[in-house]
């Protein structure tokens, strides 16, 4: 199989594993122990029926859809992702890029191997930066200054990280950033030569927003023992406020999963909220992100944005998740097998492969606009 005979995101994933080594598959993959939440994400949207509609005049469709304050030509901007850089060199760019091309936002991660500055100088537009709350407060403070520096549109701020769900995958391969090469890995690593040459020849593979700022981090043991070590569990509301004082600008909350929180949230002044469970990775044995959204969006959704993810690998989980109260969606895995297959252009597929989907999936259920994506457009 080729780039060009794609035909949908599972056959990215296919070539995704073909050429990246499976230490890094499994990172990216993995939801957090039993894996019961990733698992639900995914079954539960796929369960949820679109309803049929016949002779509706659905011609001139428009995936128009404004967010975060600005008009997208669809309704769905890409995920942060930690190490990105490691499924296909420069890869955070590569991924930016694609957005910029498809105008959609993309969002780098805290633990990106390209850093701040890095993306903003390869792209032209503003993108989204994602932070996480490390134990060290002038570090966070400078990386918000960074992102403000570089003309970042909005903060997403992470607030389900605060320890580490366990990735089985993660522990049994013994994971690091950079990839050491050691008896263990190398029979995997040696699998994938155009990864070797793609990657591992690369110059970018450490952390680029934090190695060599924060100490101890030139020498990584291993990906989780360094999360327990920098991150910090004591995180509160009132962190928020802090955060609110040195970011005036567009905020997003990424990781709620309960009305009582998503009611905090939005007392907080943040523009936006990810209805999200961390693609299944966090809590192991919490609801999918689908099922909170409704009963979410009910409650706050005059108040500030919602957008969704967890689980989206189709046009249609992006009609499923619009219709239940979601103003746009989050793509993660998606876009990422994309990116392991085949840097930018793999990226830009999975974007056509959705936006196509979600064109042809309005048209069968007889809706030209995203506006007229409703409740009543589902089976009940
Ligand atoms: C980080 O965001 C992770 O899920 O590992």
């Amino acid at each position: 199989m080729t780039l060009n005979s794609v035909a949908c995101i599972d056959d990215l994933r296919r070539l995704a594993h073909r050429r990246v080594p499976s230490d890094f598959m499994g990172y990216y993959e993995s939801g957090s122990y039993s894996q019961s939440t990733l698992a639900a994400n995914l079954r539960d949207l796929a369960e949820i029926k679109i309803r049929q509609r016949v002779l509706a005049g659905a011609a001139n469709r428009t995936q128009n859809q404004s967010f975060l304050g600005a008009k997208r030509p669809h309704p769905f901007a890409l995920a942060p992702i930690g190490l990105s850089g490691m499924a296909y060199r420069d890869g955070e760019i590569a991924a930016a890029r694609a957005a910029e091309k498809a105008g959609i936002p993309y969002t780098l991660s805290t633990l990106s191997i390209c850093s701040i500055e890095d993306v903003a100088e390869a792209v032209t537009q503003p993108f989204w930066f994602q932070l996480y709350f490390m134990r060290d407060r002038g570090f966070v403070a400078d990386l918000i200054a960074r992102a403000r520096k570089a003309n970042c549109s909005a903060l997403v701020l992470t607030v389900d990280l605060q320890v580490l769900g366990q990735r089985h995958s993660d522990v049994r391969s013994g994971l690091t950033v950079p990839p050491r090469i050691h008896p263990k890995t190398i029979g995997r690593i040696a699998l994938k030569p155009a990864w070797i040459a793609n990657v591992l020849m690369g110059k970018r593979k450490t952390f680029g927003n934090v190695a060599g700022r924060i100490p101890g981090t030139e020498n990584l043991l291993s990906y989780m023992d360094w999360i327990s070590s920098q991150f910090d569990q004591a995180l509160s509301w009132d962190d928020v406020a802090w955060i609110r004082d040195r970011w005036p600008g567009k905020l997003i909350i990424k990781g709620i999963m309960d009305v009582e929180d998503a009611r905090l949230a939005a007392k907080t002044g943040a523009t936006a909220i990810v209805v999200s469970n961390h693609g299944g990775r966090q809590l192991d044995g919490a609801a999918s992100s689908i099922s909170m959204l409704p009963r979410i969006a009910d409650a706050v959704g005059s108040d500030v944005e919602i957008l969704f993810d967890g689980g989206i690998r189709t046009g249609q989980d992006v009609f499923r998740a619009l219709a239940l109260g979601a103003r746009a969606c989050l793509l993660g895995r998606a876009y990422l097998y994309g990116l392991c297959a085949a840097g930018e252009a793999g990226v830009s597929k999975a974007i056509e492969l959705i936006s196509n989907e979600l064109d042809v999936t309005m048209a069968l259920s007889g809706v030209r606009t995203l506006e007229q994506i409703s409740r009543d457009c589902l089976e009940t």
